[in-house]
C-alpha cells in the first residue's frame, strides 16, 4: 500500500481535503442484501435458521429475497459507479461457496463473486471482501458453532479455498466483521444468531474467532504470498465512564476489555490482558486457550479496520441492583457482557438515530487515534458508519431527502479527517450502507441505505445523502 498524504489544513474555510488515494467506498454484507438463499447450492446459515424461528427478528422477517442483490448485482454495481464510489466492501456467503462448512467448494457460488468481482474491476472499483459478516453454515453451528475449536479450523479452510478462487481479482480482504457480535451477541445475550445464551460459550465463541481469524490470515497469506492484503473489521467500544469516579472509571475499563481488548489483545498483541481473565474467572478458567493459540492469533496485517456508530457510557451499578440493559444491542434477559454484571450503561444526552444510538462523532476519532498509537505503522480504514433514520417527505413532497443521515455521515467525516491530522494514517471510508438491508434482528424496517429500497418492487432511488456522498468522493474532499 502507497502511503497517503493529507492536504494543509490551515485556511479554515476550505474544504477539508482527504490523503491522496483515500478509498471512498460503500459497504454490505450477504445476508443483509443477496436473497437467493436456495439457489445454486448454497445451504442454510445459522442466520437463516434464527430468522426463520418465531419471534427472533422483528415483524418475521427473513433474508430469503432481502435485496435480490444476487440476481442484480450489475445494477447495483451500475449505482455504486453512478455515486462515484472508488471502492465496494462486500461479505462472501459461507454457505453459498462452501455449503458444509467443510470439503470442496461450490463452483456457483463462487462463481457469482467472480462475476461480482469483474462487474467492480470493470467500473474501476476496487473490491474489498470481508470473508465472514455472520453467517456461519447451520451445519457447522450444528457440530458446536464458535465455541468448539475445530470452527477455527473450518473457517481458515473456507478462507483458503475463496482464496485460490478470487485472489486474481481481490487483493483487500477483511477476516472477520464484528467478532464482538458474533461471540457476544451470538452466544451471550442471544440476539444475534444462533440465538444461544451461555456467557462462557461467549468467551470460547470469542478466542475461537481470534484464532480463526490467525489461521484464516495464514490460509491468506499462503495462497496469495504477493497480493494479498489482509485486515480485519472489528468494531471497538469508544467507552466513557459516566463520571471521574474509581468507581466508573473501572466500569469502563471491565467494557474495553470485554469490547475491544478481547480482540486486539490477540489479534495485535499476541496475548490476553490479565485484566480480562481476572474479570472473568469466577465464570472460567480460559482453559480452552490453548499454548500459542494468542501468538498465532497475531499475525501481521496490512490494516486494521474500524466499525464505528456510537459511543458507550457505562458506570458502575451499586451490588444489588439490577444492572440497566440499555447497551444499545436490543433486548435480552441475558447480557452479552459475561462477568461486568455490575455494569450500567447510559444513554448520553443529545440526538440519537432511529437505533436510539447517540450521535458522537469524536467517539471516531479517539477509536483511530488509539490504534494509530497501539499499532503504528499499520494503515487503518473505517469499515462501517452510517445512519438509520425513517424516511419522511419533505415540505416538497420529496421522500428520500435525508438531511438527518447526511449530517450524520459529514460529522463522521470530519472527525476521520481530524484524525488524519493529527497523524493517523487512514486509508477508507466506506458508508453503512450502499443500500437499505436486513438490519439482523430489526428486520427491515431500519434503513441505513445511502440508496433507498422499495422491497415490493426492489426499485433503488439513491437519498440525497447519496448525491451529496458522490460529491464527496468524486472530489475527495468534504465542505466544511
Ligand atoms: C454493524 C454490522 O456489521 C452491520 O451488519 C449492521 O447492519 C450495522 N452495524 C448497523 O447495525
Amino acid at each position: 500500500m502507497t502511503s497517503v498524504q493529507a492536504g494543509p489544513a490551515t485556511d479554515t474555510t476550505a474544504p477539508l481535503r482527504f490523503p491522496s488515494g483515500f478509498l471512498w467506498g460503500a459497504a454490505t454484507s450477504a445476508y443483509q442484501i443477496e436473497g437467493a438463499v436456495r439457489e445454486g447450492g448454497r445451504t442454510p446459515s445459522i442466520w437463516d435458521t434464527y430468522s426463520h424461528t418465531p419471534g427472533r427478528v422483528a415483524g418475521g422477517d427473513t433474508g430469503d429475497v432481502a435485496c435480490d442483490h444476487y440476481h442484480r448485482y450489475r445494477e447495483d454495481v451500475a449505482l455504486m459507479s453512478e455515486l462515484g464510489l472508488g471502492a465496494y466492501r462486500f461479505s462472501v456467503s459461507w454457505p453459498r461457496v462452501q455449503p458444509t462448512g467443510r470439503g470442496p467448494a461450490a463452483q456457483r457460488g463462487l462463481d457469482f463473486y467472480r462475476a461480482l468481482a469483474d462487474e467492480l474491476l470493470g467500473a474501476g472499483i476496487t473490491p474489498l471482501l470481508t470473508l465472514y459478516h455472520w453467517d456461519l453454515p447451520q451445519e457447522v453451528e450444528d457440530e458446536g458453532g464458535w465455541p468448539a475449536r475445530e470452527t477455527a479450523h473450518r473457517f481458515a479452510e473456507y478462507a483458503g479455498l475463496v482464496a485460490e478462487a478470487l485472489g486474481d481479482r481481490v487483493e483487500m480482504w477483511t477476516t472477520l466483521n464484528e467478532p464482538w457480535c458474533s461471540a457476544f451477541l451470538g452466544y451471550g445475550s442471544g440476539v444475534h444468531a444462533p440465538g444461544r445464551t451461555d456467557p462462557v460459550d461467549a468467551l470460547r465463541a470469542a478466542h475461537h474467532l481470534n484464532l480463526g481469524h490467525g489461521l484464516a490470515v495464514q490460509a491468506l497469506r499462503a495462497a496469495l504470498p504477493d497480493s494479498a492484503q489482509v485486515s480485519v473489521s472489528l468494531n471497538p467500544a469508544a467507552v466513557r465512564p459516566r463520571t471521574g469516579t474509581p468507581a466508573d472509571r473501572d466500569a469502563a475499563r471491565r467494557i474495553d476489555a470485554l469490547a475491544t481488548r478481547v480482540f486486539t489483545g490477540p489479534m495485535l498483541h499476541g496475548r490476553y490482558d490479565a485484566d480480562l481473565l481476572e474479570d472473568t474467572a469466577q465464570l472460567t478458567d480460559w482453559a480452552f486457550v490453548q499454548d500459542g493459540d494468542p501468538a498465532l492469533a497475531r499475525q501481521p496485517l496490512d490494516g486494521i479496520c474500524v466499525n464505528y456508530y456510537t459511543p458507550t457510557v457505562v458506570s458502575a451499578a451499586p451490588a444489588g441492583t439490577e444492572p440497566e440493559r440499555n447497551d444499545g444491542h436490543g433486548g435480552s434477559a441475558h447480557s452479552p457482557w459475561p462477568g461486568a454484571d455490575r455494569v450500567a450503561f447510559h444513554q448520553p444526552p443529545g440526538s440519537r438515530t432511529a437505533m436510539g444510538w447517540s450521535i458522537d462523532p469524536g467517539g471516531l476519532t479517539e477509536l483511530l487515534l488509539r490504534f494509530h498509537r497501539e499499532s503504528p505503522g499499520t494503515p487503518l480504514y473505517v469499515t462501517e458508519n452510517g445512519a438509520c433514520y425513517p424516511d419522511a417527505p419533505d415540505a416538497e413532497g420529496r421522500r428520500f431527502h435525508d438531511p438527518e443521515r447526511l449530517d450524520y455521515l459529514q460529522r463522521h467525516l470530519r472527525a476521520v479527517h481530524r484524525a488524519v491530522a493529527e497523524g493517523a494514517d487512514v486509508r477508507g471510508y466506506f458508508a453503512w450502507s450502499l443500500l437499505d438491508n436486513f438490519e439482523w434482528a430489526w428486520g427491515y424496517d431500519k434503513r441505513f441505505g445511502l440508496v433507498h429500497v422499495d422491497y415490493p418492487t426492489q426499485r433503488r432511488t439513491p437519498r440525497s445523502s447519496a448525491a451529496w456522498y458522490a460529491r464527496v468522493a468524486r472530489s475527495g474532499e468534504l465542505p466544511r
